[in-house]
C-alpha cells in the first residue's frame, strides 16, 4: 500500500492526467475522477501500467453525491489523504446576452461549488494528514482568466475568480494545521480544452500539461512555512 495518497479530479485528460502522473512518480495512492467511464478507465490503466496504485470513480462532479462517492471510495481504498487536486472544470464562452442558465449554473457547479464540496468531505483526512507530517497540498486550478476577466469568457473567469478566492480562504483557515492550499493560474494550456484556439495560437506555443504538473511536484517539496497562495503561467507575449 502507498505510504501517502491523493485525489485527482478532472484526471482523464490534459492537466489532471499529467499532474496525476507526477504524484504517481512520486508514489502516491491515486484516485482519479473524472466524468466519462471509458475515458477515466483508459487513463487510469495507462496509469496502473505504469505501477503506479490507482482508484477510478467516474461522475458528475457537479453533482453532491458524486462527489461523496468519490471521497468514500478513496478514504476505503487508502485511508488517507495527503494531497488533493480539485482540477475538473469547464470553459463555456457566451456574449453575456445569450448567457444560457444551464451552462451559468454547469460552471458555477463544477468550476466553484464541487471545489467546496471536495474541502468540506476531505478536511478531516487533511487534517490528520496535516496533524501528522504538517505538509498536506490542496492544489485547485483557477485559470489566467481568474486573475484577469476575459470577454466572452466571463462566467468562466467569475467561477476562475471565484477559485483564487477560496484558496485564499483556506490557505489561511487551514495553513495553521499543516494544510497547504494553492490556485494554479495558467494562460493557455496545450489540452484538448483549447482545440478551439488551436486555428490562432499553435500548440506548440501553448504551456504543456507537464509545466502544471512540475509546479505541483515542487509545491510537495516546498516547506509548510513557506506560502505560495497562487503561482501564474503566462506565454512569452503575456509576460511583457
Ligand atoms: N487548457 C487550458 O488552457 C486551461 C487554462 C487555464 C485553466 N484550465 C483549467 O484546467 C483544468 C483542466 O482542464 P484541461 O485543460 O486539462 O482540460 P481537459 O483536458 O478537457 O480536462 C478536463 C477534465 O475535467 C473533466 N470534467 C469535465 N466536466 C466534468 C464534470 N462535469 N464532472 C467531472 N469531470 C469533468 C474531464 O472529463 P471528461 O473529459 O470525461 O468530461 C477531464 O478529465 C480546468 O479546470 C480548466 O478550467 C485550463
Amino acid at each position: 500500500m502507498a505510504k501517502r495518497a491523493a485525489i485527482v479530479t478532472g484526471a482523464s485528460s490534459g492537466i489532471g492526467l499529467a499532474i496525476a502522473q507526477t504524484l504517481g512518480g512520486e508514489g502516491y495512492g491515486l484516485t482519479v475522477a473524472a466524468r466519462r467511464p471509458d475515458k477515466l478507465e483508459a487513463a487510469a490503466e495507462g496509469l496502473r501500467s505504469q505501477g503506479f496504485e490507482v482508484n477510478a470513480v467516474a461522475g458528475q462532479l457537479t453533482e453532491e453525491e458524486v462527489v461523496q462517492r468519490v471521497v468514500a471510495s478513496h478514504r476505503e481504498r487508502f485511508g488517507r489523504l495527503d494531497v488533493l487536486v480539485n482540477n475538473a472544470g469547464v470553459g463555456l464562452g457566451a456574449p453575456v446576452g445569450e448567457i444560457q442558465t444551464k451552462r451559468l449554473d454547469l460552471q458555477i457547479d463544477l468550476n466553484l461549488r464541487s471545489i467546496i464540496l471536495f474541502y468540506r468531505e476531505c478536511v478531516d483526512l487533511l487534517r490528520a494528514a496535516g496533524a501528522e507530517h504538517r505538509n498536506a497540498l490542496v492544489v485547485n486550478t483557477s485559470s489566467i482568466s481568474g486573475k484577469s476577466g476575459q470577454a466572452w469568457l466571463s462566467v468562466y473567469s467569475a467561477t476562475k475568480a471565484a477559485v483564487v478566492g477560496f484558496t485564499q480562504a483556506m490557505h489561511r483557515e487551514l495553513g495553521a494545521e499543516g494544510i497547504k492550499s494553492t490556485a494554479l493560474c495558467p494562460a493557455f494550456v496545450d489540452t484538448p480544452m483549447t482545440d478551439f484556439v488551436k486555428g490562432q495560437v499553435s500548440a506548440e506555443e501553448m504551456i504543456r500539461p507537464e509545466d502544471i504538473a512540475a509546479a505541483v511536484k515542487l509545491l510537495l517539496d516546498v516547506s509548510p512555512a513557506c506560502v505560495i497562495p497562487e503561482i501564474q503561467f503566462l506565454r512569452p507575449a503575456e509576460a511583457l
